[in-house]
């Protein structure tokens, strides 16, 4: 015999016990028509019936009335808005989203290739691209070449009977070295190899490598996508049908997907993308400028100078020259540590794309895990610094890089 207490907290007007309650799904009052996606954030998805539940789970033809959505791994509404969103803005054929930048290129190497298969990655690579090729791959039985991007003829003359895909990242971190999309595509078609391209640092509105004739393109979209500092994701864009079919299944079960949560701020952020890469792009060039004009700085790297040996090649595969710029500091580590730590507009911090203006020392920490003879071959000596340009007043950057540069002694 129940207590009185327990019929008060298990009964309810309609039957169901309180407990069933809880877990109900209420239905939203329509008809509704937000205008921006709503965040499902649903593991799961209410299957009509089993043949319904049936057909997704083996790929088969849907009913016009059933939803095509069965488990957020697989795909989510608010993750596939934004997933069609970057297909229309890289002009490819479809996109996965994924957890980080890494998720997303560790899901293509891992998808297209195999043991016994060999691929050629520019050296010229983000520090965390490098150690993925370096200890995983080999661990599964791929043999990696490693390249200058600079010339694609570096990647023909690397080609083996056995090379399935050629990687590159253009521009690259941090060295904007440049990758001639144009070769590099037709190279690929010509050898029937896949060819991949890391567009982060340009971001879709500088380039869309797609159009040249790169077959997939990653991003990490923590950074000029999401714009904010505020999340991590990663995306992957196919060029073909072809493509994405091999990518689908796979794609599921490496288990990156973007949570929709997540999708939802990263959608928020590329509706400005437009303004803050027009914002990047100048604030960069005119700081650029003024850095290699200034006598404590050896070298700046900017594909938007006429000094970078790619300028022509920039100007003909980029609508903006990015936010990204390398610089060399006379007096090496010492130096460098003094300027990244003393800055006041721009923070110390790892990660770019963002609005505000990051800076940090690459020889150390980025690409810090690289041994000192493949930092050199990627081109980062000790006073080598990165600079994430945001989007504050330029002149308030250019004053805070002239306070602290007077304040160092070379
Ligand atoms: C060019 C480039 N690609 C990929 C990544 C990895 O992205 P994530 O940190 O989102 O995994 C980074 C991160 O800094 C990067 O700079």
């Amino acid at each position: 015999m129940q207590t009185d207490t327990e019929k008060a907290t298990t009964t309810t007007p309609n039957k169901l016990g309180f407990d069933t309650l809880v877990t109900k799904k209420v239905e939203v009052r329509g008809p509704v028509s937000p205008l921006c996606t709503p965040i499902y954030q649903t593991s799961t998805f209410v299957l009509k019936d089993t043949r319904h539940g049936a057909s997704l789970c083996s790929h088969q033809e849907l009913k016009q009335d059933e939803s095509p959505y069965l488990y957020s791994r697989w795909s989510n509404p608010t993750n596939d808005v934004l997933e069609r969103l970057i297909t229309t803005l890289e002009g490819g054929y479809s996109t996965y989203v994924t957890s980080s930048g890494m998720a997303a290129i560790s899901t293509v190497l891992l998808s297209f290739l195999k043991a016994g298969d060999h691929v050629i990655i520019t050296n010229n690579v983000y520090g965390g691209t490098h150690e993925f090729a370096t200890d995983i791959l080999s661990r599964y039985g791929v043999e990696v070449s490693w390249v200058d991007q600079n010339d694609v003829a570096n990647y023909r003359n690397a080609i083996k009977p056995n090379t399935k895909l050629m990687y590159g990242e253009t521009p690259a971190n941090p060295t904007m070295v440049l990758l001639d999309l144009q070769a590099f595509g037709a190279l690929g078609k010509e050898r029937g190899i896949l060819t991949v391209v890391d567009s982060t640092f340009a971001s879709p509105y500088n380039q869309r490598p797609i159009e040249f004739g790169v077959d997939v393109v990653v991003h990490s979209a923590t950074k000029y996508y999401g714009g904010h500092s505020d999340l991590i994701a990663g995306a992957i864009i196919v060029a073909n049908e072809t493509l994405d079919k091999s990518l689908a299944h796979q794609f599921r079960l490496f288990g990156g997907a973007l949570a929709p949560n997540i999708a939802f701020l990263l959608h928020r952020g590329i509706k400005t993308l437009a303004l803050r890469m027009e914002r990047h792009n100048n604030n960069a060039l005119q700081l650029a400028r003024y850095l290699e004009s200034h006598p404590k700085i050896k070298k700046v790297h900017y594909p938007g100078l006429e000094s970078h040996p790619q300028h022509e090649l920039a100007k003909k595969q980029m609508r903006g020259f990015g936010g990204m710029i390398g610089m060399e500091i006379h007096g090496g580590l010492e130096a460098g540590r003094y300027l990244v730590e003393n800055l006041k507009v721009f923070t110390l911090a790892v990660s770019l794309g963002g609005v505000e203006s990051l800076i940090e020392q690459a020889s150390t920490m980025t690409h810090g895990m690289l041994t000192a003879k493949d930092r050199e071959k990627a081109g980062i000596p000790d006073g080598f610094l990165r600079l994430s340009v945001g989007c504050e007043d330029v002149n308030d950057l250019i004053q805070d890089l002239e306070t602290t540069l007077s304040e160092i002694n070379i």
